[in-house]
């Protein structure tokens, strides 16, 4: 029997109907994958399932029962945990802390911090998180605290365990460290339902998966009858050929840097990093998680105080404030978009246009904002970057996960950066995006922008970058190009890199 069924349900968010009489199920002892593009309804259906939000029409049932007056008290007390897409974590609080928040162990009405961090302990191994649960989680990187809520929502050991792009900040090492956790719930016969976009993952895990399009199932499928092609084609309604543009030919290599770094140090991130980003050429740097990539991007964007040499273009140059780094004609996006990366509050539109004032202000009077070009602007980028907004006006933060991310990398294309700094472009977006936006970079990277990506994608590195410069405990240990640049090859050097010439 099913565990959870879900059927016909509805939902609108003020006029605009986002589910459309959606019905699947979830069997006891099963991973049932939920597929689809950004904004196609996924984290909705989730959110009706731990009861943070009541279906306009249809029903959902556990164990046969209809769920009436449904909480996310009682979704938990039923044993539903979940891992959400945006993080939870309180950053000022422990890791230990954030692990038990509302599901306190307490003695006597006294919860102490040591017996806290006793208990948390095996959880953070179970989720292979070696960090002292004493460690306050505004210091953890996004994929630590992304395993700090999945030991989160297994404390009260789940029937029913929901990720929602649980692993879309992990890298490989992390996301094996998921789907042993996601075994083992299986084999002792809970359910997990997983949203994710990297759909190597999804076919490594999941017994079925269900495809979402425009808020209505348009399938659902066994593992075993199917595959990558036709659950793709499902989401997005056509046949996707080419995820990867062509590489640069080799012959660009000769061009000038436009940027060089020589000896780039970041204290407690990066030491003694060379690197050069060439027009025309796309650089990624590899590695595990947290080992100084972010520091790289940051020092290179003045966000970060570091020493060493930067040329630009030839001659020496600070970049000590992202202002300068603008001025430089560096564009860079984050990986924590809510941080740095987007305006949440304000408008898709606000968004849009707030890094583009040379272009809807030439005279950089805001009193005098060209209200058609800014219009003209902004619906050009929605369109080129296949934005799903309700309007221009729409907050930023109503929209889908994906949709986010699309607006943060969108903000920039119109100021043509020379050198492009971006931290996991495609986190969290669907396919059929990952392929508009590698070609975009390739593009840009022909039009003579030299580019540098970080990304925890050991295929997204291969099959985008020309180059690849792996970084272990702050430092390159290895640069791969051509040939030599394989998944097979990336992956020894990143976990392994004494041993990558053996
Ligand atoms: N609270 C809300 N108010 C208005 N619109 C909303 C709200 N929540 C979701 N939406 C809209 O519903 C649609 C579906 O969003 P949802 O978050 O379910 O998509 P998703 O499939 O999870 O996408 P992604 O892969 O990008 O996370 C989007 O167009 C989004 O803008
Ligand atoms: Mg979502």
């Amino acid at each position: 029997m099913a565990l959870l069924t879900v059927d016909r349900v509805s939902k609108s968010f003020a006029g605009n109907r986002v589910l459309h009489e959606v019905s699947f199920d979830v069997r006891a002892g099963e991973v049932l994958a939920l597929v689809g593009e950004n904004g196609a309804g996924k984290s909705t259906v989730l959110s009706l399932i731990t009861g943070m939000q009541a279906p306009d029409a249809g029903e959902l049932r556990l164990d046969g029962e209809p769920l009436r007056a449904w909480s996310p008290l009682r979704a938990r007390a039923a044993g539903i945990s979940s891992v959400h897409q945006e993080l939870s974590l309180n950053p000022h609080q422990t890791v230990a802390e954030n692990v038990f928040l509302g599901q306190w162990p307490a003695r006597r009405g006294l919860v102490l911090g040591r017996d806290l961090a006793r208990r948390a302990r095996p959880l953070l191994e179970r989720v292979g998180l070696d960090v002292d649960p004493r460690t306050r989680a505004g210091r953890l990187s996004l994929g630590q605290q992304q395993l700090v809520e999945l030991a989160k929502a297994l404390v009260c050991a789940p029937r029913l365990l929901i990720l929602d792009e649980a692993t879309s900040a992990l890298d490989d090492d992390q996301v094996q460290a998921v789907f042993r956790v996601v075994r083992e719930l299986r084999a002792a016969g809970s359910s997990v339902v997983t949203v994710s976009h990297r759909m190597a993952e999804l076919f490594a895990i999941s017994d079925r998966l269900t495809v979402l399009k425009d808020g209505a199932v348009m399938a659902t499928r066994d593992r075993a009858g199917t595959d990558h092609d036709d659950i793709v084609r499902l989401m997005i309604g056509r046949e996707l050929s080419d995820l990867f543009p062509a590489k640069a030919a080799p012959t660009k290599a000769a061009t000038a840097p436009a940027l060089r770094a020589r000896g780039l140090t970041v204290p407690g991130g990066c030491a003694g990093v060379d690197l050069e980003l060439t027009p025309g050429r796309i650089l990624g740097l590899g590695g595990l998680q947290g080992q100084g990539q972010r520091a790289v991007l940051r020092a290179l964007f003045g966000l970060a105080r570091h020493g060493g040499e930067i040329e630009l273009a030839g001659r020496p140059a600070k970049l000590s404030s992202p202002r300068e780094a603008i001025r430089a004609r560096i564009a860079y996006v984050p990986e924590d978009r809510k941080v740095e990366g987007l305006h949440v509050a304000q408008s898709v539109r606000a968004n849009l246009a707030l890094t583009n004032l040379d272009t809807v202000a030439p005279a950089r009077r805001l009193t005098t904002v060209d209200r058609n070009a800014e219009a003209g602007l902004v619906a050009d980028l929605i369109d080129r970057m296949r934005i799903k907004a309700a309007s221009p006006s729409q907050e930023a933060r109503r929209l889908s996960g994906g949709n986010q991310q699309k607006v943060a990398l969108a903000r920039w294309l119109p100021s043509e950066p020379r050198v492009l700094l971006l931290a996991e472009p495609t986190r969290g977006i669907d396919v059929g995006t990952k392929r508009e936006i590698y070609h975009l970079l390739r593009r840009l990277a022909d039009d003579g922008v030299a580019v540098l990506v970080t990304s925890g994608d050991t295929m997204e590195l291969v099959g985008l970058c020309d180059e690849v410069a792996v970084m272990y405990e702050g430092a390159v240990v290895e640069r791969l190009a051509g040939g030599d640049l394989t998944e097979e090859r990336l992956v020894r050097a990143s976990v392994n890199p004494a041993v990558t010439h053996a």
